[in-house]
C-alpha cells in the first residue's frame, strides 16, 4: 500500500507510541485487504461499549489509552452502552455493572469521543453525506449509512474504528469503492409489507440466504426511513449484509449494475414463516422497542398507542440521548411512562444485562433483535407488530 512521507513517520514512531500502534493496525488491514492507500474518514462510530460486551479487559485497555493522552483527530461518535447512562438506578441496572459502565464513558470522553451512545448515529448528530468516505462499526448504522444515504464504509471492528478516530484515516478497500458496491443478488418481493417488523421478517429471512453478498431489491413500493432501518439491522445481524440497494428507493439504486442476477423471490409464505421462526416464546414478561434505535416518529407513534393506558408489563422504548430529550420536550416521555413504560436512551435490549435483572422472555419488533436476543440474553421471544406488542401490555 502506497503510504506518503508522513505516514511513513508515523510508523516509524513519530507520533508517540499509540499513534504507531493505531496507524500500524490500520496498514496491516490495508495489506490483508490490497488497499492501495489510506483515505481520510469524515466520521467514526466505535462498537464495543457496553460493559457487557468488552468486559474489564476493555475497559483497561481504553483506561490506559485515555491515561496516555490519546485523542480522537474526527467526529467519533459511540455505540450503544450497557445501560441508560442517567436512569440506570430507576431502571434497576446492577451497581457494580453501572460503575464500570460509567468508568468505560469517562475513558472515551477523556479521549474526545462523543459519549452519544447510539447505533442511530445519523439521527442524533452524526449524518455523513452522500459518498461521503467513513468508518462505522455497528452493523446497522453501517447497513444504513451505506445504503439509505450512499456514503461509504466497510464494516469495522471496535479497534479499527478506534484507530480510524485516532488517526482521521482509513485504508481503501472494500465498500470504499464503487466497483465494491455493486450488487450481486437480485431479490424480488411480492410479500406486503406494512409494519416495520415485517422489514424486519423480509431482513432476517434475506440475510440468512444472501449471507455477505449485496442485494438488489425490486418489488418494495415503499418504506420510510424506519421501515429501512428495520430491514438493513436485520440482514446486517442474520446475515453479514453492509449494504443493499431498492429499486426506486436508495441512492445507488439507479447506478449501479443489474444485469444478469441471480434472483430469489420471497412472498406471503416465505415471510410468514419467518414470523414462525422468530417466535419462539409466548407472553413476554418486558417488551422492547427501539431496535436500532427508535426515532421520534417512532417514540410518538408508541405514546399515542398507550395514551391514558395501565401497561400490565414493563416496555422499554430504546433510543439516543437526543432523541430522549426531544421526547421528553414533546411530553412523549411522560405519556408513555404515565402508562407505565420508559424510554430508555443509551443502551438497548442486546447489549444491557436484561438477563441478569430477571427477564426471560422478551417481545420486540425487531428481526435484529429476535436473532440475537436467544443467544446473547438467554431469552425467549415474542416477535411482531408494535400494534400487537402494545396490545397485549393493556
Ligand atoms: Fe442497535 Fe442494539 Fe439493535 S445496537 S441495532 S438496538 S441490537
Amino acid at each position: 500500500m502506497y503510504l506518503t512521507k508522513d505516514e511513513e513517520k508515523i510508523l516509524d514512531g513519530e507520533h508517540g507510541e499509540v499513534m504507531e500502534r493505531m496507524f500500524r493496525l490500520l496498514a496491516r488491514l490495508g495489506d490483508i485487504y490490497g488497499a492501495d492507500q489510506m483515505i481520510p474518514v469524515g466520521s467514526v462510530q466505535v462498537a464495543g461499549v457496553s460493559y457487557k460486551s468488552i468486559g474489564d479487559p476493555g475497559m483497561e485497555f481504553l483506561e490506559d489509552m485515555a491515561s496516555k493522552g490519546t485523542k480522537v483527530k474526527v467526529l467519533t461518535f459511540l455505540n450503544p452502552a450497557g445501560m441508560d447512562l442517567e436512569n440506570w438506578k430507576k431502571l434497576g441496572f446492577p451497581k457494580e455493572f453501572a460503575k464500570n459502565q460509567l468508568q468505560i464513558m469517562q475513558s472515551f470522553k477523556e479521549m474526545g469521543i462523543i459519549i452519544t451512545s447510539t447505533c442511530t448515529p445519523y439521527l442524533a448528530g452524526n449524518l455523513p453525506r452522500f459518498r461521503e468516505h467513513i468508518a462505522w462499526s455497528e452493523s446497522s448504522a453501517v447497513s444504513f449509512s451505506n445504503s439509505v444515504i450512499g456514503a461509504r464504509t466497510n464494516r469495522e471492528g471496535g479497534p479499527s474504528a478506534l484507530a480510524a478516530g485516532i488517526c482521521g484515516k482509513t485504508p481503501n478497500y472494500g465498500l470504499h469503492l464503487w466497483q465494491e458496491r455493486q450488487p450481486n443478488v437480485r431479490v424480488d418481493v411480492s410479500a406486503r409489507l406494512e409494519f416495520s417488523s415485517d422489514f424486519g421478517a423480509l431482513g432476517y429471512y434475506v440475510g440468512k440466504q444472501v449471507k455477505n453478498k449485496i442485494p438488489y431489491f425490486t418489488g418494495i413500493k415503499d418504506a420510510d426511513t424506519d421501515q429501512l432501518k428495520a430491514l438493513g439491522a436485520a440482514m446486517a445481524a442474520s446475515g453479514a449484509v453492509a449494504l443493499y440497494h431498492v429499486e426506486g428507493l436508495t441512492p445507488e439504486a439507479d447506478l449501479v449494475e443489474k444485469k444478469g442476477l441471480e434472483t430469489i423471490s420471497i412472498g406471503e409464505k416465505e415471510l410468514k414463516d419467518t414470523y414462525e421462526k422468530l417466535n419462539t416464546g409466548k407472553n413476554p414478561d418486558i417488551v422492547i422497542l427501539g431496535c436500532p434505535h427508535a426515532s421520534l416518529r417512532e417514540i410518538s407513534l408508541v405514546a399515542q398507542q398507550i395514551e391514558g393506558k395501565h401497561l400490565k408489563k414493563p416496555l422499554w422504548i430504546c433510543t439516543s440521548r437526543m432523541m430522549k430529550e426531544a421526547a421528553d420536550r414533546m411530553g412523549f416521555t411522560d405519556t408513555i411512562e404515565k402508562a407505565g413504560g420508559h424510554v430508555v436512551g443509551d443502551t438497548c435490549m442486546v447489549v444491557s444485562p436484561i438477563e441478569q435483572m430477571g427477564y426471560k422472555t422478551t417481545g420486540v419488533n425487531s428481526g435484529k433483535a429476535a436473532n440475537y436476543l436467544p443467544g446473547f440474553c438467554k431469552q425467549e421471544v415474542v416477535f411482531a407488530n408494535i400494534y400487537y406488542l402494545l396490545e397485549g401490555q393493556q
